[in-house]
Formats: structure tokens, C-alpha cells, sequence
């Protein structure tokens, strides 16, 4: 019985290329992870998250759960069956969401009760059950359940939280069910003091995981903070397994985690801000609602080469946008995954070839130039 593995391919300075192998399939690192909270990556089929170069699509415990259960998709044949995805999935623990999105919930050593915030039906989740859950759901990598810190808070709240979330780590390894190709990750807490820090990845690498996550991260803090973070964090964890920094993040935090040595990332910053007219592109952002795009028949990104940018002006997109028409989100979300996975793309190639240092120049100079 094996699980996943991970292989160091190249390295320069602190970055890593690697690969993850997994039950269902490969996923080469830095990766981003597109986020399919409710089985869908919203507005994008699986075929067209896969054309963007995507590996590997987040879902959520806390989610699907509720609705439509894990009992269900564990009997309509797993969630990859069930989203019609049949790449390596990822789902988070559930605490995380728990904590930002329902009503009336109650922490305790056991776990954290809570009520539905979209029925208000009762319901209580724990490592035991949340490990049973991500099982049930059939997540290549499953997350130990954890308390995502909140900041600010006192010193002595954060290493508090971070013991519970280290004992909650223990009862997870103890709840997964080990199979081939599949794994579980530790979530390392302890906001942004290095010694918490230093004593949650003690406490992870002694339980021992087949991958550690860096959490309780952009909650708010300053890019300088969370990038300290990492500098005092990232040395800490084993090199011979993947990192990953959860919720992360805009296109300058993932390179800046990259250089500190990040491999996975996860954020609904493409999927969500293509909802919301917001465009990505090598020399920023664009927002596609603005006037000045409404006569202008060039593409959001002509390096790009998504349908939004190959097909369509963006006075088209502009016009989609304000006309509120259901193609304006599916077309920007194509094309923000598509920003985000030739990014990852980019920064992978330039460890291979030992050239990222300038690759990250030109991402700064590039970005320092503004929109067309
Ligand atoms: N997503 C973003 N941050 C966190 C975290 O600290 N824990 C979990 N489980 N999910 C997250
Ligand atoms: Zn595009």
C-alpha cells in the first residue's frame, strides 16, 4: 500500500518543480488549483477547466455535505463520478467554511456544531466525521480538520487554537483510511509567529503526512507578514513532500510563495472575479464593466489563449458584462483560470530551465506597465 508520492524535480533557490502522483492521475508543481466548492467549477464544464491545463479542482466538505450529502455522492459512485471530473480532486476539511459561513456554531475539543446556512439544520462535524466524509466523497487528498485561526487575535488564542487543530491533526491521521495512490495533509496554524509556527510543524512532521499545508494565512495580514510567514515556515517542513498554501491567492502571492518554496495553491480569486467583470491579465488586472472598453475591438490578453481571447473583443465582453448575459462569467472565467494556469505553467518551465529569477522579473516589470 502506497500513497501518493511526490518527486523534487528542480530546484532553484527555494523553489521546487516537482510532480505529485496520484490514483487519478498526475499534477506537476507549482499548481494552482481551480475551486469547484459545490462539485462545479462554476460556469466552466470540466472539459473546458481541463483545456485551461488544470489538474487538479478543489472541492468542499462543509459544501457537499449539506447539500447534497456525502451519503448521496458516495452512492451516485464518488465525486469524481458525480462532477464528471477524473483528475485528482482535493477537498478541504470543512472547518474552515464552517467558520466563515454558518450560523450559530460552537467549537468544542470534540468538534464544531453548527447549523446550515441554507436550511439551519443542525449538524455536527469532527475530525472522525470529516475524515468519513471526504472518504465518502472519494478525495484524492483529503485535509486533517482544522481550525482556521482567526487575525488578529491574542498570542495566547493562537497557540490555544493551534494545540487543538495539532490534536485534531492526531485524531484525522488516526480516522483516514489509507489507500494506494491517495493521501492526507497536515494544516500547519499558529498565525504569524514563527515559534507557533515552528511548534505546529513539529507537531505535523511527528504524526507524519503525505503533504503539508500552510493555513490560517491571507485571513487579512499584510503580503510582507504572510511572506515572513513562509520564510520562517517553509524551511521547517520536509523537502521530499508537497506544500501547499492554502487560499492563496493574487497572482504576485503565488509567485512570491513559489520563491519561498510553495508548491500547491487553491483560491476563488479567478472563478469569483470572473463573475464579477474582473478580467486578469499579464499587465494587470481589467475591469470589464469600465466605458473605455466599449468600442474596443482588441482582446483582454492577446497572449492569451482562451476563447474570451481568440474569439471575442473586449467591447463584446463589455457588452456581455453590462448586458448581464450568463456567457460574460463563463467567458471570464475561462480566461482568469486560463491567466492563472499559464502562470503556473510559466513558473514551472523557468525552474526547469534555471531562469525563474528573471521569469519573475519580467512578471513584476510586466505587471508594472499597466493595461493596454
Ligand atoms: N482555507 C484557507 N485557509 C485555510 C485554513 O487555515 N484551513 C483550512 N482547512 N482551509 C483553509
Ligand atoms: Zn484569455
Amino acid at each position: 500500500m502506497t500513497a501518493l508520492s511526490f518527486t523534487v524535480k528542480a530546484t532553484e533557490g527555494k523553489a521546487r518543480l516537482g510532480r505529485i502522483e496520484t490514483a487519478h492521475g498526475p499534477a506537476d508543481t507549482p499548481i494552482f488549483m481551480p475551486v469547484g466548492t459545490a462539485a462545479t467549477v462554476k460556469a466552466m464544464t470540466p472539459d473546458s477547466v481541463r483545456a485551461t491545463g488544470a489538474q487538479i479542482v478543489l472541492g468542499n466538505t462543509y459544501h457537499l455535505m449539506l447539500r447534497p450529502s456525502a451519503e448521496r455522492i458516495a452512492r451516485l459512485g464518488g465525486l469524481h463520478r458525480f462532477m464528471g471530473w477524473s483528475g485528482p480532486i482535493l477537498t478541504d476539511s470543512g472547518g474552515y467554511q464552517v467558520m466563515s459561513l454558518s450560523k450559530l456554531r460552537k467549537l468544542t475539543e470534540e468538534g464544531v456544531t453548527f447549523q446550515s446556512h441554507i436550511d439551519g439544520s443542525r449538524h455536527l462535524l469532527t475530525p472522525e466525521r470529516s475524515m468519513e466524509i471526504q472518504d465518502l466523497l472519494d478525495a484524492t487528498i483529503t485535509m486533517a480538520f482544522d481550525e482556521c485561526t482567526p487575525y488578529p487575535a491574542e498570542r495566547q488564542t493562537v497557540a490555544e487554537s493551534m494545540r487543538m487543530s495539532m490534536r485534531w491533526a492526531e485524531r484525522s491521521r488516526a480516522a483516514f483510511r489509507p489507500r494506494p495512490g491517495y493521501g492526507l495533509f497536515g494544516i500547519c496554524q499558529g498565525g504569524v509567529h514563527g515559534d507557533l509556527r515552528a511548534e505546529s510543524v513539529a507537531a505535523l512532521t511527528a504524526i507524519g503526512f503525505e503533504g503539508y499545508a500552510v493555513g490560517g494565512l491571507a485571513v487579512g495580514e499584510p503580503q510582507d507578514e504572510m511572506f515572513r510567514v513562509l520564510d520562517e515556515t517553509c524551511p521547517l517542513l520536509p523537502a521530499d513532500r508537497p506544500r501547499y498554501l492554502m487560499g492563496v491567492g493574487k497572482p504576485e502571492d503565488i509567485v512570491g510563495a513559489v520563491l519561498r518554496g510553495i508548491d500547491m495553491f487553491d483560491c476563488v480569486m479567478p472563478t469569483r472575479s470572473g463573475r464579477t467583470a474582473q478580467g486578469f491579465t499579464r499587465r494587470g488586472e481589467v475591469n470589464l464593466r469600465n466605458a473605455r472598453h466599449r468600442d474596443d475591438p482588441r482582446p483582454l490578453d492577446s497572449a492569451c489563449s482562451c476563447p474570451a481571447c481568440t474569439s471575442f473583443s473586449r467591447a463584446y465582453l463589455h457588452h456581455l458584462v453590462r448586458a448581464e448575459e450568463i456567457l460574460g462569467a463563463m467567458l471570464l472565467t475561462w480566461h482568469n483560470i486560463q491567466y492563472y494556469q499559464d502562470l503556473m505553467a510559466g513558473l514551472r518551465a523557468a525552474i526547469g530551465e534555471q531562469r525563474l529569477a528573471a521569469f519573475v522579473t519580467d512578471f513584476h516589470t510586466t505587471r508594472g506597465l499597466g493595461d493596454i
